[in-house]
């Protein structure tokens, strides 16, 4: 069922295409708005999202996605330090912390919050190693270093359509969509 407007809050283009790509065919109009809203620093994403989704009430169905990325060798940094890290060290700073170490694995996280007619949390996992080099020049924040386990390629070597398919945010999309469609 063909559903209304949908508000994507968030600053972040790259978000925005893989949200509207996604879930394009199932609302009327994916909109973005770039409204600010408190980021409370927590241990984990899932209350980031959820302090926020009561400021923003007003303006559902919407919203809100909290991802960052969780390096194992690193004890899960940058995590939820992951926006802050970015403008600092960037994707230069996290292969320089990874030089000479075996284990590259680490996962993305995504936390969807969703107000509806209820407020639902929806996660998505995906897993995947540090390249030694950045590879790529779609995608956004470290999709350059980020080679999910079911790929040759980086996130920024894929198209969003690609990355969705597998990605953190697609699986979080997935269970929003199952949720949407069974209302
Ligand atoms: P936030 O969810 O916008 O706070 O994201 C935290 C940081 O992780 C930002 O620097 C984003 O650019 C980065 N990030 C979030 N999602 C992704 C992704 O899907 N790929 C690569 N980087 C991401």
């Amino acid at each position: 069922m063909i559903k209304e407007t949908l508000t994507i809050i968030t600053s972040n283009q790259g978000k925005y295409k893989e949200y509207r790509e996604k879930l394009g065919g199932h609302y009327k109009q994916v909109e973005m708005a770039d409204v600010g809203y408190p980021e409370i620093q927590a241990e984990e994403l899932k209350e980031v999202v959820e302090f926020a989704l009561e400021v923003l009430s007003e303006r559902s169905p919407l919203i809100i996605d909290d991802s960052g990325l969780f390096v194992d060798s690193l004890n899960g940094f940058p995590g939820v330090y992951s926006s802050y890290v970015m403008k600092t060290l960037g994707c230069d700073g996290i292969l320089s912390l990874m030089e000479n170490r075996k284990d590259r694995g680490s996962r993305f996280e995504c936390v969807i919050g969703y107000l509806g007619e209820r407020k639902k949390i929806f996660k998505g996992i995906s897993r995947g190693t540090i390249t030694q080099e950045k590879k790529g020049t779609g995608g956004f924040g470290y999709d350059p270093i980020f080679q999910p386990e079911e790929s040759e390629k980086t996130y920024a070597e894929m198209s969003s359509n690609e990355k969705n398919r597998i990605s953190h945010r697609g699986r979080a999309m997935e269970k929003l969509l199952d949720f949407v469609a069974s209302k």
